[in-house]
């Protein structure tokens, strides 16, 4: 742009290691540019061992910026050092979304919110039913069972190659989430309502095992977090066994709502301009 708004204005980041594939600066550069705003957000690639001094330079005012955005590899260490994290990103142990106010860096994880949101908006009744399946237990899972449970979902069945991690989720979020091997996921799905991918399995064009869905209720809805690509081959699969899908690119839409809110003061909308934005530089 190199307009006078983008001088003007609060300044927010997106920090990772390495961060230039982030669509982030895409998102919010549309919000700042269609609500007329003042700021500026731009990708700042910060080194795993500069991460600290980055921070305090966060805190102290030194960096100019009014908060970010924190992903892969920072996400922990940001909940560590924020001064104010929220319950949500506490009991994650992990934060992607910093802002300062009252002189303390705050910090929450809005991945949670953002699933939900996209399935909200591109299912509506998708938790009718009590019971929902997560396939795969790493990073990606964490916010998602968190946020299911604290919708209400009373059964959440987590299967993953490695059991353990499985079982460490479950240590975390409680009773509501059961832990299985594999060999388990056709058993659990009977009856479940919401089946979410949170593999890498399919991501990138990537081939992925041919799987089963006919055990879930009939009108059950199957998700997966990955975007790229948009139809993975998990969501064509269950489309050809008959079952609604939502992708995953609204939740990566949504998950950024919050922080523009906070840095910039206005809460931005997910529409269909923003997601074929998006969709055009994939
Ligand atoms: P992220 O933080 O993005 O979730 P991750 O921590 O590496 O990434 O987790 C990737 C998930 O995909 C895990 O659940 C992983 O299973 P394991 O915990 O057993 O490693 C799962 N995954 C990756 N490749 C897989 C494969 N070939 N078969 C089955 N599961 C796989």
């Amino acid at each position: 742009m190199g307009d006078s708004r983008e001088t003007l204005g609060p300044r927010a980041f997106v920090t990772g290691f390495p961060i230039r594939h982030s669509r982030s600066p895409l998102i919010h550069g549309y919000w700042l540019k269609t609500l007329g705003l003042p700021g500026s957000y731009r990708a700042h690639e910060v080194a795993p061992e500069a991460f600290a001094d980055f921070i305090h330079s966060l805190k102290d005012g030194s960096s100019g910026f009014a908060g970010g955005n924190v992903t892969i590899p920072h996400k922990e260490l940001a909940f560590r050092l924020a001064d104010k994290p929220d319950a949500l990103s506490s009991e994650l142990g992990a934060s992607n979304t910093l802002w300062l106010e009252d002189g303390a860096l705050h910090a929450t994880n809005t991945d949670g919110r953002g699933f939900i949101a996209n399935l909200d908006e591109r299912h509506p009744g998708w938790d009718r039913h009590g019971t929902a399946v997560v396939f795969g237990a790493g990073g990606a899972s964490r916010a998602i069972i968190q946020a299911v449970r604290d919708r209400g979902i009373k059964e959440i069945h987590v299967v993953n190659r490695t059991v353990e991690r499985a079982r460490e989720l479950a240590d975390r979020f409680g009773p509501r989430v059961r832990p299985h091997p594999a060999g388990a996921l056709a058993e659990v799905m009977k009856g479940a309502g919401l089946f979410i991918n949170t593999t890498s399995l399919g991501m990138d064009g990537e081939p992925a095992p041919q799987l089963d869905f006919s055990p879930l209720a009939a009108d059950a809805v199957v998700t997966d977090i990955v975007y790229v690509p948009l139809k993975t081959p998990i969501l064509t699969q269950a489309e050809e066994q008959g079952f609604s899908t939502v992708d995953g690119l609204g939740m990566l839409l949504h998950q950024a709502v919050p922080g523009f809110e906070k840095w910039f003061g206005q809460r931005p909308i997910v529409d269909a301009a923003l997601r074929a934005l998006i969709i055009a530089d994939m």
